[in-house]
């Protein structure tokens, strides 16, 4: 894990406006309107507890590890519409990177991320360091993301997952919140806080949201940003992947024609695939030729020195053949 680079309860990399925003809420009381002035920014874990004392009726938290995009803002979105308080948190978790991974090249960018919170009307905005994360430096007690967690990315990236899950149950944990949302992006992160929540009895309900995609198609993510151009273009092969699948499905196609359509266009220059199966949509478990139903493509491709993943919703069999990625914002045409 590496060090905090500033001190616990400090404001990180804070430009004027976030300063003057800070300045504005410090003795913020009845009437503050909070699309007006932006979020209460917290960095330790008293300033939360104060914050979150002060929230009356349901509380939403989404958990980014910040360079905000038009998916986080989807679902910021989707938690105001769940409750009456919007909790983001801004941390980029030593724990989910594996050695030789982007951690420290990972974007981080709190002004911006402040400015987008602002306009998206969050309350507070929790952006702690590892420090106050993990005041006792790397937790002995971990969550094991168990089967699950150990195919397709947990293979990829062994670690990975009991990282993740130990670190979303700490922040549930720090920000108590009814209900949390995560985006169906990261689907196999979607499932296994599924899995937590029912196992561990975790008194939260896990809202998803739908995939929000470029004008082409390709999943918006922050590592978007560590692509040049051919390596963006070459990136498109992932949603035609996605496409073609859904109109295998569609048109009565069995798991292994699905799969072998979405192959087909992996099969492009620069694109060097890592997985690409169907799944079942709960135990993510690879199904077999028969499979009729609800099954999930999901895809990971290196393009250049980029890993990217994506998947889609199909389904297998019968008139609603169609399947789906959920509502127009998430569309792959
Ligand atoms: P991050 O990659 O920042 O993603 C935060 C949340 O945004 C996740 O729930 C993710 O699925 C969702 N998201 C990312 N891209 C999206 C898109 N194009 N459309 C809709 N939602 C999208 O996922 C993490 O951070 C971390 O693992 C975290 C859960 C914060 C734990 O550290």
């Amino acid at each position: 894990m590496t060090e905090p680079t500033e001190p616990a309860g400090s404001v990180p990399r804070m430009g004027p406006a976030a300063v003057r925003d800070l300045t504005d809420r410090a003795g913020r009381g009845a009437g503050v309107d909070p699309v007006l002035s932006g979020p209460l920014l917290v960095t330790d874990r008293a300033g939360l507890g104060a914050a979150r004392a002060d929230m009356t009726g349901r509380v939403a938290v989404v958990m980014t590890m910040g360079a905000l995009h038009e998916g986080h803002r989807s679902l910021i979105r989707l938690a105001a519409a769940q409750a009456e308080h919007v909790v983001v948190t801004v941390f980029v978790n030593p724990l989910q990177f594996g050695p030789g991974e982007d951690q420290d090249a990972y974007p981080r960018n709190l002004e911006r991320d402040l400015a987008v919170c602002a306009e998206e009307g969050v309350d507070v905005v929790f952006a702690p360091t590892a420090r106050v994360v993990y005041p006792h430096d790397e937790p002995q007690v971990r969550v094991q993301a168990g089967d699950v967690g150990s195919r397709w990315e947990g293979d990829a990236r062994p670690g990975h997952f009991d990282g993740v899950l130990t670190v979303v149950l700490l922040l549930l944990n720090l920000v108590r919140p009814d209900v949390a949302v995560f985006g169906r992006k990261d689907r196999q992160q979607l499932a296994l806080v599924q899995h937590m929540v029912r196992d561990l009895a975790v008194g939260v309900q896990v809202v998803p949201g739908d995939t929000v995609r470029e004008a082409d198609g390709l999943a918006r993510s922050s590592r978007n940003a560590y692509l040049g151009e051919d390596d963006r273009a070459h990136a498109t092969a992932l949603p035609r992947a996605g496409r073609s699948a859904l109109a295998a499905a569609a048109a009565g196609s069995g798991a292994r024609d699905v799969v072998s359509a979405a192959l087909h266009e992996l099969a492009a220059p620069g694109v060097d695939v890592d997985y690409c199966v169907l799944v079942d949509p709960v135990e993510l478990r690879e199904v077999t030729g028969e499979h009729t139903g609800p099954a999930v493509l999901l895809l990971a491709a290196r393009v250049g020195r980029t890993r990217l993943i994506d998947n889609v919703d199909v389904h297998l069999g019968g008139p609603e053949g169609s399947g789906g990625i959920g509502s127009g914002s998430g569309s792959l045409a």
